[in-house]
This record gives C-alpha cells, sequence and structure tokens, in this order.
C-alpha cells in the first residue's frame, strides 16, 4: 500500500479507500468499543484523527501505542462527523514500529516549557511550535533563494574553513589538526592558521567582480561571548554582493528581500504562522501584515542618535554620537519611535568594519543596517571601499596585516568598480516571522557559549 502523507490527506477533495499513513502518536482516548489516535508526521501542524473499532487488525497491533509511539495504519479516509476535522481514517490494519514508554518518555504532557524543550532538542520537532517552526524555516529559505533567483543573482557557496578574519573583530574558532600543546603552526594541516568564517563576505566581493550579482546562503561561526536572545555561536547568514551597485540600491535591495520573504510566509504557512499568532505571539499576522504597508523608515545614524538624545528615554547606554548602537537602541528606533523596519545608514567609520567605503566627510562609511521591532539589528551592510590607497591606509591604521590579504586588494588593482552587499541573520528573520524571541528556538539544535549537547 503507498503511503499517503497527512498533509495530503487532510486536503483530500474525496474519501480515499486503502490509504496507509505513518507517524508518531500524539494523542490516544479509549472508548467503548474503539478509541482514537491522533497522528502526526510532520508534513504539517494538523493530526490526522483515527478511529480504531474493537475486533480490527489495527486495534490488537495497537494495543499498546499510546503518545510517542511510531507507527502505520491503513484504513480508509471517510469524512469525519466529529467537530474540527474534515476526515478521520477508519482504521483497518496497523503495524507499531517503535512503542514510547509513558513513564519516560518527556513529551508526555501537552505543554511544556521553552527552557525544558532545549534540553531534549533531539525530541522537541515532535510538538506543535517546533515543527511549525522548521517547516517556517524551509520556506523561507525558498523564499530567500526565489527572491535571489528572480533578481538574477547567482548562488555562491564561500568555504567555511578560512585564512582570514572577514569582520577584523578576532571572534573566530580556530580549527586545527595539531594535538593539544603543540604550538607550532606551521606545522598545522594548512601549514598557517585556519578559522572557521564568521562571513563569506570577502570571497563574495571576489566572486562578485566576475559574476556581477552574487549570493550565499550559509552557516557562519562566531566566538563571541554575548549569552544574548539574539546571539548563537553558529548561525545561517544570507549574502548578498553586487557590483554597481550603490548604498540606496543596497538599501532597495534589503527591504525587497525583506518584504518578499512576508510575503511568502504569510502566504505559504498560514497554518503554522496561525499557531503562532494564537499561542506564541498574538498579533503577530496582523503586524507581518501592516509591515508590508509602509515603506521601511530610513535614516542617517547621526539623526537616529539626535532621536536617542532627545527621546527622554533612560537607556543602560546612553546615545550619542559614535556608540555602536545597542540592541535597546535599535529596539526603541524601529519598534517605538518608528513603528516599523528602520534603516541606518552612515554610520561612523571608528565603529564599522575596514572594508567600509569611506564618505565624503572623512567621518562616516558608506554602511546600513536594518533594524526592526522585537529583534533589532537584522541586516548589517555596507558600499565597500573599492579605492586601494584608502582601503591600504584604512587598514593600516587598524593594524591588519597587509600580506594576509594580498588577494583582496588584488581586486581592487584590476578592474575595481563599485560594489556592496549585506549579511542578513537567518535566525534573526526567523525569529521576527515566527515572534518566537529566542534565537535557540529557531535552531534545531543550538550553539551557544557552553552548550554543545546535540
Ligand atoms: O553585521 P554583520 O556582522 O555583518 C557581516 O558579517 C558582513 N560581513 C556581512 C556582509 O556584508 N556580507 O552580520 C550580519 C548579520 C547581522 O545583521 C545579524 O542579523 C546576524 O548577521 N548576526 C548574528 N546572528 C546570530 N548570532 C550572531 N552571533 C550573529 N552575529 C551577526
Ligand atoms: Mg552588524
Amino acid at each position: 500500500m503507498q503511503r499517503t502523507l497527512i498533509v495530503e490527506a487532510l486536503k483530500s477533495e474525496k474519501p480515499l479507500n486503502n490509504i496507509s499513513v505513518c507517524g508518531w502518536v500524539r494523542t490516544r482516548r479509549d472508548a467503548k468499543g474503539f478509541f482514537f489516535v491522533e497522528i502526526n508526521d510532520g508534513s504539517c501542524l494538523g493530526n490526522l484523527q483515527c478511529i480504531v473499532d474493537e475486533g480490527t487488525e489495527a486495534w490488537m497491533a495497537l494495543a499498546d501505542a499510546n503518545t510517542g509511539a511510531g507507527v502505520a495504519i491503513s484504513g480508509d479516509l471517510a469524512p469525519s462527523p466529529g467537530k474540527g476535522q474534515k476526515w478521520e481514517l477508519r482504521a483497518k490494519t496497523a503495524t507499531v514500529f517503535g512503542l514510547a514508554d509513558p513513564e519516560a518518555y518527556p513529551l508526555q504532557k501537552k505543554r511544556h516549557s521553552d527552557e525544558f524543550l532545549r534540553t531534549i532538542a533531539h525530541l522537541r520537532a515532535r510538538t506543535n511550535k517546533y515543527g511549525a517552526a522548521f517547516r517556517i524555516r524551509s520556506e523561507t529559505a525558498f523564499a530567500i533563494h526565489d527572491f535571489f533567483r528572480q533578481n538574477h543573482y547567482i548562488l555562491v557557496h564561500t568555504p567555511i574553513l578560512t585564512g582570514s578574519d572577514c569582520e577584523g573583530a578576532g571572534e573566530m574558532f580556530r580549527v586545527t589538526t595539531l594535538a593539544p600543546g603543540e604550538k607550532n603552526v606551521s606545522e598545522d594541516f594548512f601549514n598557517r592558521g585556519c578559522n572557521l568564517t564568521v562571513s563569506g563576505q570577502l570571497e563574495l566581493e571576489a566572486l562578485a567582480m566576475g559574476l556581477g550579482r552574487v549570493y550565499s546562503f550559509g552557516p557562519t561561526f562566531r566566538a563571541e561571548n554575548s549569552n544574548t536572545p539574539r546571539h548563537a555561536a553558529e548561525f545561517w547568514m544570507v549574502e548578498p554582493e553586487a557590483a554597481f551597485i550603490g548604498l540606496d540600491d543596497l538599501m532597495d535591495l534589503g527591504e525587497g528581500l525583506v518584504r518578499h520573504v512576508v510575503r511568502h510566509v504569510l502566504d505559504r504557512c498560514q497554518e503554522d504562522i496561525g499557531l503562532f499568532d494564537k499561542f506564541v505571539d498574538k498579533g503577530l499576522a496582523a503586524r507581518l501584515e501592516n509591515m508590508l504597508k509602509l515603506p521601511f523608515a530610513r535614516i542617517p545614524y547621526a539623526e537616529a542618535v539626535h532621536i536617542l538624545e532627545d527621546s527622554g528615554r533612560e537607556f543602560t547606554y546612553p546615545a550619542s554620537f559614535g556608540i555602536d548602537l545597542q540592541t535597546e537602541h535599535e529596539r526603541f528606533l524601529s519598534e517605538e519611535h518608528f513603528q516599523r523596519p528602520v534603516i541606518v545608514y552612515d554610520y561612523p567609520r571608528e565603529i564599522k568594519a575596514f572594508y567600509m567605503r569611506g564618505n565624503e566627510d572623512d567621518e562616516t562609511v558608506a554602511a546600513m543596517d536594518v533594524l526592526v521591532p522585537r529583534i533589532g539589528e537584522l541586516i548589517g551592510g555596507s558600499v565597500r571601499e573599492e579605492r586601494l590607497p584608502r582601503l591600504q591606509a584604512r587598514m593600516e591604521e587598524l593594524g591588519q596585516k597587509l600580506d594576509d590579504y594580498w588577494w583582496y586588494m588584488d581586486l581592487r588593482r584590476f578592474g575595481t568598480v563599485p560594489h556592496g552587499g549585506f549579511g542578513l541573520g537567518f535566525e534573526r528573520l526567523l525569529m521576527m516571522l515566527t515572534g518566537i524571541t529566542n534565537i535557540r528556538d529557531v535552531l534545531p539544535f543550538p550553539r551557544t557559549p557552553g552548550s554543545l549537547e546535540f
């Protein structure tokens, strides 16, 4: 018998005889002469209710199948007389692949705290909330690829092992084959130091100088010891890089991407978004819809600082020109002041990375961050310094070893052109789309300081 996915069964237009579904028992209710089991197979939020009548083969087979058991059930899909579902499965035969001892299975209860579920990350995909979160994660990734494809961006894969520090921030994980205690880097696998990448940007710039418009979507690693709900040590970043692009185009690209994804997820993930709207973040769907109604606000950094200074708000870090915006500032601007996403641009040179293009005022760089309500920074990007003398001077100022970046500077030596790009934190986007407030709950197996269990 061919297997039918529950998402297909629930959407069926007509009764179906002799279908077979596989999944995990979510609930079981015993009655006189029959029992119900609700099965979920991960293909959608909904369960398929199965009626198992006394005397059927299925009745015998499922005798001990409680919450958590992995089963296959075959029978006829028929209209359900009960409330809340269109179809039910009248079970005829069944197989139990594996039982789950009710005394030991941790997901017996209906509701569990997020904190508890993090300790059983290997089981939480079997709950409604995490199933929904990971399905939205998948659909969001498709929406991102779809957007770039429509805009003629070429997908490239940048290396994960790298010899350079893109952000110049020194927050890198070291990769080595040397035994503990061995210190001679020249004897290491690559005869030099190797790190996990913090961003594919430098390589993307090289590829954009031939392919024009490129993007990557892959894992990035940061050894920053910040235990916040918005930082993970391993996260996924979406990074477009384009030749012949200026700051306004870059802002349009970032805004366009976010809008495209929100529209796509609202249209394609209604049921899963509905769950978050109801149980996690009331009003989520309406807020996402609203986000699409107005253009994002756009203000220079200097103006953002004025708004913060004039806000009358007591921030933990008081705002003044030259400070790096903190999450509290970013959230105030987007959540309270503008009440929508806001793009802040032209940041002071001193707080930004070496590769950002210097503005004529000699004080700011052509950088832009997209800040969104509840999250703060979602996107960080810039136009790149394409003028070799300026780039060199800046790197020297910052004490960077020019030799390490010879190939990066070659890009400025041969056919340099204006270009720029950004990085979007994929998990932060998912937090925005689901209302989930901790990054640990949008990553299937989060890596954060002191936490690497799974
Ligand atoms: O602003 P960031 O550091 O920018 C870059 O790395 C650039 N090289 C990207 C580029 O221009 N190609 O990081 C980009 C985004 C941030 O806006 C944030 O959303 C996310 O990556 N991000 C993190 N997400 C989760 N955990 C962390 N530790 C993150 N650090 C940055
Ligand atoms: Mg940033």
